[in-house]
């Protein structure tokens, strides 16, 4: 299996136009670099490849990555998207997907909703592209060789969704991870959760490969610095610190399983290469992704 992080930054992207915190500025001024909004690109053959989420920065993504060059007069290496939430950083690439070329879209009936309800999407002609509908723990096949398994991981509607009062840990088909699976390999991907219950902690036990949701440090990064007020159960997601966090939830996985953070918020202090949380996350195991970061498994 090959896979690219075409972004491994949260909703913002790094630098985030409208924030001069410290890990924006530095990523402004080139000391650290600059990040795009997460997704992932993945591929059984090298020739067919999958995008996981489609980006606001996708336009950028592509033109980044050799492999998803057109092969010809309007041709696309890529086969399908696949969705794991109906949040802005994750759907908003789809746009740049129009100009008539076919490829499926693959998200749960409820996303799949959501898109429906926004006409902006049509653009999307829909004689090319097929919107696929995927069940919850039903394996499908995106692109030859590679199975995907969508699994409902607790989580948060999309903000523009939000009500009066959103269910913080909602668990249905809003919010989901992705195993993917070729005959080498298993990967799973998990940029958006909120909670790291056992259930879900022995699920992902079972991938070579994790790429998850590093979108704090810990539950106040916006409040502490001053960014914000969303504390990090607000937007639903987890923090790394904490008895709860990621990195002691996740300390269970075996050793085989390789751990990255993703979908890394721009105020989130890992993101300084010299700093004390990126040496203790170093410690714990887990590798922080950048963009056109590759792996083969
Ligand atoms: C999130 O991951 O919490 C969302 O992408 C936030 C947003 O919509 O900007
Ligand atoms: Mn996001
Ligand atoms: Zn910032």
């Amino acid at each position: 299996m090959h896979l690219r992080v075409l972004g491994a930054a949260a909703g913002g992207g790094l630098p985030q136009w409208n924030c001069g915190c410290r890990n924006c500025a530095d990523s402004r001024a080139g000391r650290i670099p600059s990040m795009t909004q997460s997704s992932l690109a993945v591929s059984a053959d090298g020739a067919a490849w999958v995008l996981l989420n489609a980006s606001p920065d996708l336009r950028m993504q592509l033109l980044g990555a050799p492999s998803l060059r057109p092969r010809g007069l309007r041709d696309t290496p890529v086969a399908a998207v696949v969705l794991t939430n109906a949040d802005v950083d994750h759907i908003a690439g789809l746009l740049t997907l129009r100009e008539k070329t076919a490829f499926d879209l693959h998200a749960t009936p409820e996303v799949l909703a959501t898109l429906a309800a926004n006409a902006v999407f049509d653009v999307l002609d829909a004689g090319l592209v097929r919107r696929c509908p995927m069940a919850l723990d039903t394996p499908f096949e995106p692109a030859p060789g590679l199975r995907i398994t969508p699994f409902a991981v607790p989580g948060k509607v999309a903000l523009y969704l939000e009500g009066a009062r959103p269910d913080l840990g909602e668990i249905g088909e809003r919010t989901v991870g992705l195993m993917i699976e070729d005959a080498a390999a298993r990967l799973a991907y998990v940029p958006g959760c909120a909670a790291l219950p056992d259930w879900l902690v022995e699920r992902l036990g079972g991938a070579d490969l994790l790429f998850f949701d590093g979108t704090v440090w810990e539950d106040d990064d916006m409040p502490r610095t001053g960014t914000g007020d969303r504390t990090g159960a607000r937007m639903g997601h987890v923090p790394m610190q904490g008895p709860a966090g990621s990195l002691a939830r996740l300390a269970a996985l075996p050793a085989r399983t390789r751990k990255v953070y993703i979908h890394i918020n721009n105020t989130n202090p890992v993101l300084q290469p010299a700093g004390p949380e990126r040496a203790l996350l170093a410690r714990a195991g887990w590798e922080v992704a950048h963009d056109g970061m590759e792996v083969t498994l």
